[in-house]
């Protein structure tokens, strides 16, 4: 039995999805599958950070970070037993190394005016990271810069939201980690209210979708239940027999549907939907950035991107990638291999997302007389295509060079290569095409 002794009531069990953690006799150990996502995370934070301090100008920046799902803090390695560090760590090493870096070589540094809350629900968990935050040295800083709260996050967050909006009452800066175990803790409206509240709040939700679906394949999944998470539209008025007697991959069908409806129903602009794969064959879940604004996405793309070797992602190229979204090799006996409809960020995906987009792109060009602009463009197509800015950048720039679009400046002029577009340029039809079409 060992560390995972504790009890858990049946109802609880039905939920979980992965083995819960425990630090009633110290760190716990954590799997490899869950590190890639502490990766994901602290890439994630350093981008951003470059990202908010482009500006020579700037002296202060004030962002709040919330670890709503903090766990203890501190693990052990599964493989290596080394000791790991948790998520609250990864906020605040991160913002450590930013101020760094930001200020190595500024004549007027920056200062980093950041708030950490650390919300922990159970009790051996909340008392773990209280005493591992202090050995780290955090003791001073927790009630002031650091909020460390034994509760639920549900039962915090309107606090949290009012104490966001009092520091930076413009544009509510923040980051939420919800790192919830299976998929019901963090209810849609909760995260819509978020970004109603703090237009700059981002999201990194995650959603155990395989425990989502075993759970439905039980038949345990109830309207009662879909009504409690705030995504009651996905059965359609059907119940889980009768997709199951009706569609042909039942999983795919309400993986799709799943995940179009918890990411309108979060009210989010911008959002990326990422698998991550547990190797030993059971427990993927999704982690899913949302934001309100292109920027952010673009941020979150480029990190998995440079992060190929934990991502899977399963969907098409182009523009139209959720048009298989969630389809999992897994759990079709016809498919066992990824390479034919997964989609991995890789040198390969990159070179097949450029020919999908070179393919994609004239189209919505043309279908317009005025063409459209790069920014639009990007910001219009980019939820349905695992493609980065910098990857649209250098399909436009093959089709200049192929002379299947023009791209012309605020100014009139036309430009010459990829590395000139900026997002005000129109891109349109040649104007010699057009003279042939007429
Ligand atoms: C997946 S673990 C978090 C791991 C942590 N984010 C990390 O990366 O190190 C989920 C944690 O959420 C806690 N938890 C469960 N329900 C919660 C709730 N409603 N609010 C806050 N914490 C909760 C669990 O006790 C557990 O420690």
């Amino acid at each position: 039995m060992g560390r995972y002794a504790h009890t858990l009531s049946p109802h609880l069990k039905e939920h979980m999805p992965r083995k819960p953690y425990n630090w009633k006799n110290g760190p716990d150990l954590i799997q490899q599958h869950s590190i890639a996502k502490h990766r994901i995370l602290q890439s994630y934070l350093a981008a951003y950070f470059r990202t908010l301090v482009s500006s020579p100008n700037q002296d202060v920046l004030r962002l709040t970070l919330v670890d709503g799902f903090a766990g203890g803090g501190m693990y052990v390695h599964n493989d290596t037993q080394e000791l790991v560090k948790g998520s609250p760590f990864i906020f605040l090493d991160a913002t450590r190394e930013a101020e760094f870096l930001i200020n190595k070589d500024r004549r007027k540094p920056i200062d980093l005016q950041v708030d950490y809350f650390f919300i922990e629900a159970d009790h051996h968990a909340y008392s773990h990271l209280d005493k591992v935050l202090r050995d780290g040295g955090h003791g001073e800083r927790i009630g002031n810069t650091i909020q460390l709260r034994h509760a639920k996050f549900q039962d915090e967050a309107d606090g949290v939201i009012e104490f966001i909006k009092r520091k930076s009452p413009k544009n509510g800066r923040s980051i939420f980690a919800l790192d919830q175990y299976g998929y019901k803790e963090v209810p849609a409206p909760l995260i819509r209210k978020i970004f109603s509240q703090l237009p700059s709040a981002e999201v990194i939700l995650t959603f155990g979708v395989d425990s989502f679906l075993n759970y439905a394949s039980d038949g345990k999944l109830t309207q009662a239940l879909l009504d409690d998470i705030g995504i009651p539209d996905i059965l359609q008025g059907r119940t889980i027999e009768e997709i199951k007697n009706s569609e042909k991959d039942w999983r795919l069908f309400i993986q799709s549907g799943l995940y179009r409806t918890l990411v309108t129903r979060c009210g989010a602009k911008h959002f990326t939907p990422f698998f991550i794969r547990n190797r030993k064959g059971h427990g993927d879940y999704w982690l899913i950035h949302l934001s309100q604004h292109h920027r952010a996405r673009d941020v979150m793309i480029e990190v998995h991107w440079d992060n190929n070797n934990y991502f899977i992602h399963y969907g098409g190229p182009g523009l139209d990638m959720f048009q298989i979204v969630g389809y999992d090799p897994e759990h079709d006996a016809q498919h066992k291999g990824q390479s034919e409809l997964g989609f991995e960020f890789d040198d390969i995906a990159r070179s097949a997302s450029i020919t999908a987009l070179n393919e994609h792109i004239p189209r919505r060009v043309y279908a317009n007389d005025e063409g459209l602009s790069f920014g639009e463009l990007f910001a219009t197509t980019c939820n349905d295509s695992p493609a980065s800015a910098a990857i649209y950048r250098e399909s436009v720039g093959f089709l200049l060079e192929q002379k299947i679009v023009e791209v012309i400046n605020p100014d009139g002029g036309k430009r010459r290569s990829a590395q000139q577009i900026k997002p005000n340029d129109q891109i349109v039809a040649p104007s010699q095409r057009q003279l042939f079409l007429s």
